[in-house]
């Protein structure tokens, strides 16, 4: 579960409210709005969903019945690293369920969901424009070509590796700059 500080609580508060301003206040605009909360905080924060159903006089289980039923919105925050399995017709055709069920298996997470030490996230998304690479996954910004479930593990444990390098190299650097 997120915790959240109270400095956090205060800054989305502070990012609704020029959401609100800009958004006429009428249940119409109930997905415009919540397109522009996600589009801000990555998701729909519990607290957001709170301020939207409070300011279009809906109830919050109305707001996230209306949120539910659209696989863009998610409610957990994106990893460091998002993972999205491409499911449009084409990824779809060719096996891109079976690589989606081999990463909800590797990352022990579902769809929409986040790992426990936030490093990657997993989505399932519509067309990203490269259907000759079908299947295709993408992370942060690099697309991974023709995946198959059993290409899950290795792009995984070499981003780790990655990630691991990574972070040494800055903790070294860091403590470089302190000695
Ligand atoms: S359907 Fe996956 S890239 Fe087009």
């Amino acid at each position: 579960m997120t915790v959240q500080t109270n400095e956090e609580a205060d800054q989305i508060d502070e990012k609704l409210t020029e959401i609100f301003v800009q958004c006429e206040k009428d249940r119409s605009q109930l997905i415009p709005i919540l397109q522009k909360v996600q589009e801000t905080f990555g998701y729909l924060p519990k607290q957001a969903i709170l301020a939207v159903s409070s300011h279009l006089e809906m109830t919050d289980a109305q707001i996230f019945g209306v949120a539910s039923f659209y696989n863009h919105f998610r409610f957990t925050p994106l990893g460091k690293n998002p993972i999205q399995m491409c499911m449009g017709t084409a990824c779809h055709m060719v096996g891109g369920g079976l690589v989606l069920e081999g990463l909800e298996r590797a990352l022990d997470i579902e769809v929409g969901g986040i790992t426990e030490d936030k490093e990657f996230s997993l989505d399932r998304v519509a067309c990203v424009g490269c259907c000759g690479l079908a299947p295709v996954m993408v992370i942060g910004e690099k697309i991974y070509p023709k995946m198959t479930s059993t290409k899950v593990d290795e792009v995984l444990v070499n981003l780790k590796i990655e990630i691991k390098e990574k972070t040494e190299s800055e903790g070294g650097e860091q403590a470089a700059k302190k000695g």
